[in-house]
């Protein structure tokens, strides 16, 4: 066949690798980023199931993809809003919820995965999956900050696993940053690039390094400006004013990290300063560290340096 004369797989291959059109997609973790990734999914067509540990957690995560919709539909289809509520409806029988993962894996095409930040919770995810799965169905990782081939190596599917990290909100943020490990095969990368285009989105594509790009600059970033306030050489309102009116940011640091999810940004940063230790860009910060130990984790639980109105 054609494609295995460029096709680079330095992994576990099988005759099922093959360049997969991506209609059926399973999304893990209904939190801030996988709502998102859901809602972005179903409404460029694609049937999406959102799974996570609880009916609760489910029906919340729904309720937010309405209200995210609305907000898209009311800038849309400002002058139609029939063609608004059709959009709406359209986009919500789009998807399905489910608590059973090894059942709605079955007839996806892809996973991508928006469950916590820790390696071995996402190892064993993925372990699991790898063994309920259909062969074509390629997995994809959401992780802010650990390496892909490391959440990879707890399945048989190297060639079909990469990373597909999308920003925050999704619905609003145009780029997903497209990881290929050395066993990523080339019809995995392409079906990944081409997923992320039916999504409306401009993919780049990154090697499977810590933090890939933008989060390799955003994340040493938002820890100096916390630094800095530690060392109390601004306020942090003074530093959020200066980033936005000096620098054009939509958001300062403090405000962006509130937004992200203290203990996402801790779990980077505990990550990082453990493999490199003496590395100052990932040195850690007490103020951080005691919010998230107090659980003021920004927007999500309604107070981080900041409270949320
Ligand atoms: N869903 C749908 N529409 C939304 C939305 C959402 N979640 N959030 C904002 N919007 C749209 C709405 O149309 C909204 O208008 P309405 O309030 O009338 O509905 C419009 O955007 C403007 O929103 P806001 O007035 O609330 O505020 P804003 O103008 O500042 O825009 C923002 C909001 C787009 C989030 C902007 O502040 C921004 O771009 N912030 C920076 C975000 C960023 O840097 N994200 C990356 C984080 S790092 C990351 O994600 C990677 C990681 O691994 C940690
Ligand atoms: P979140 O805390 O908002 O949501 C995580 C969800 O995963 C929760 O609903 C939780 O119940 C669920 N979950 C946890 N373990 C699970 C399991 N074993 N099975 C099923 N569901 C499970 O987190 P988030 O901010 O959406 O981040 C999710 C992932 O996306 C993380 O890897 C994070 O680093 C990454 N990410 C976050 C951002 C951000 O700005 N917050 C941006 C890009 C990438």
């Amino acid at each position: 066949m054609a494609f295995l004369s460029h096709q680079v797989c330095r992994g576990f291959c099988s005759s099922a690798v093959r360049n997969v059109v991506i209609k059926q997609v399973m999304i893990v973790g209904g939190g801030q980023m996988g709502a998102g990734i859901a809602q972005v999914a179903a409404a460029t067509g694609h049937s999406v199931t959102l799974v996570d540990m609880s009916d609760d957690i489910l029906k919340k995560a729904v309720k937010g993809i309405e209200g995210s919709l609305k907000r898209v539909a009311k800038k849309k289809f400002a002058d139609k809003p029939e063609a608004g509520e059709d959009f709406l409806q359209k986009t919500l029988q789009n998807v399905s919820t489910s608590t059973d993962p090894g059942s709605a894996v079955q007839g996806s095409d892809l996973v991508v995965e928006a469950i916590v930040e820790n390696l071995k919770v996402k190892q064993d995810l993925f372990g699991q999956l790898d063994k309920a799965a259909p062969a074509h169905t390629i997995f994809a990782s959401n992780t802010s900050s650990l390496p892909i081939s490391d959440i990879a190596s707890a399945t048989n599917r190297l060639d079909r696993f990469g990373g597909l990290h999308f920003f925050n909100p999704v619905p609003m943020m145009r780029l997903v940053e497209v990881i290929g490990t050395s066993a990523t095969s080339q019809e995995t990368f392409d079906s990944l690039l081409n997923f992320s285009k039916s999504l409306g989105k401009t993919p780049v594509s990154c090697k499977d390094t810590a933090g890939f790009i933008v989060n390799r600059l955003l994340v040493p970033y938002t820890m100096e400006a916390i630094r800095l306030h530690e060392r109390g050489h601004g306020s942090k309102e003074d530093i959020d004013i200066a980033m936005k009116l000096g620098a054009g940011y939509p958001m300062g640091p403090f405000e962006l990290a509130d937004y992200v999810g203290l203990d996402t940004l801790k779990f980077i940063m505990d990550g990082w300063s453990t493999l490199e230790p003496n590395n100052p860009l990932f040195a850690q910060s007490e103020l951080l560290n005691k919010l998230v130990s107090e659980g003021k984790l920004g927007k999500k639980t309604g107070e981080g340096f900041y409270k949320s109105n």
